[in-house]
């Protein structure tokens, strides 16, 4: 056996943060990891979101692919910005490392098939929401797992509203949990099974890069 393939058995199921995640996941279809990155990361994260959307290149969100999009404000009031990896700043490349290990972590324990990956940084204003929903569209359900990392500003209150609602079905009942969209949290939950909305921002300015990690 070659010292890397020694090392790759060694290394098979090692990662204590991504198996908790794992079996959240297989239990409850969604996690919550709140040192998924370091303050660090966070930092660098938010600033480049900030510095982004200070030169105006976010834009108005729209509802459905990328080919059939249209803007319904009543819907949902983020502003957004893609992220393309070919072209990552040295802050999102710190992030796409991370997302990459998670992704071949996730192909090589659990087969999930994961052959692309979508970002984009979002930002909020007061006032603003997105109503409940699912995140496939009726033309394609390769979104399999959905990812939200917060950004928000160290002293974000829980009055700023803004959770995430996830709602569930148990025995024909239906119930729900709100998340709060704390600095560097990050919540992972199952795009085609779990339907969601972010609550209504009350104060400040909601941060987050959100993203799906898609199968073919
Ligand atoms: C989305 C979404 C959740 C959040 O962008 O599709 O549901 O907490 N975001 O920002
Ligand atoms: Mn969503």
């Amino acid at each position: 056996m070659t010292a890397e393939a020694l090392f790759e058995q060694m290394d098979f199921r090692e990662d204590p943060l991504l198996e908790k995640m794992i079996s959240d996941i297989s239990e409850y279809h969604y996690s919550i990891i709140d040192d998924f990155f370091s303050e660090e990361e966070i930092a660098l994260f938010r600033t480049s979101l900030l510095s982004k959307y200070e030169e105006d290149r976010f834009k108005k969100s729209a509802i459905g692919d990328h080919f059939h999009e249209q803007i319904k404000a009543g819907i949902r009031g983020d502003f957004i910005l893609w992220i393309n990896e070919q072209e990552a700043s040295a802050a999102e490349k710190r992030f796409f490392d991370r997302i990459n290990h998670m992704v071949s972590y996730l192909n090589r324990t659990c087969f999930m098939g994961i052959l692309q990956k979508e970002f984009h940084y979002a930002l909020y204003p007061e006032g603003t929401f997105y109503k409940r929903h699912l995140d496939t569209f009726q033309n394609d359900d390769r979104r399999k797992l959905s990812m939200v990392c917060y950004l928000n500003d160290h002293d974000w209150k829980l009055e700023n509203g803004g959770e995430l609602r996830i709602f569930f079905e148990e025995n024909g009942k239906e119930s729900f949990t709100d998340i709060c969209p704390m600095p560097g949290r990050v919540v992972i939950f199952e795009s085609q099974l779990l339907e969601h909305e972010v609550r209504t921002v009350l104060a400040s300015e909601r941060l987050s890069i959100t993203g799906w990690m898609k199968t073919r």
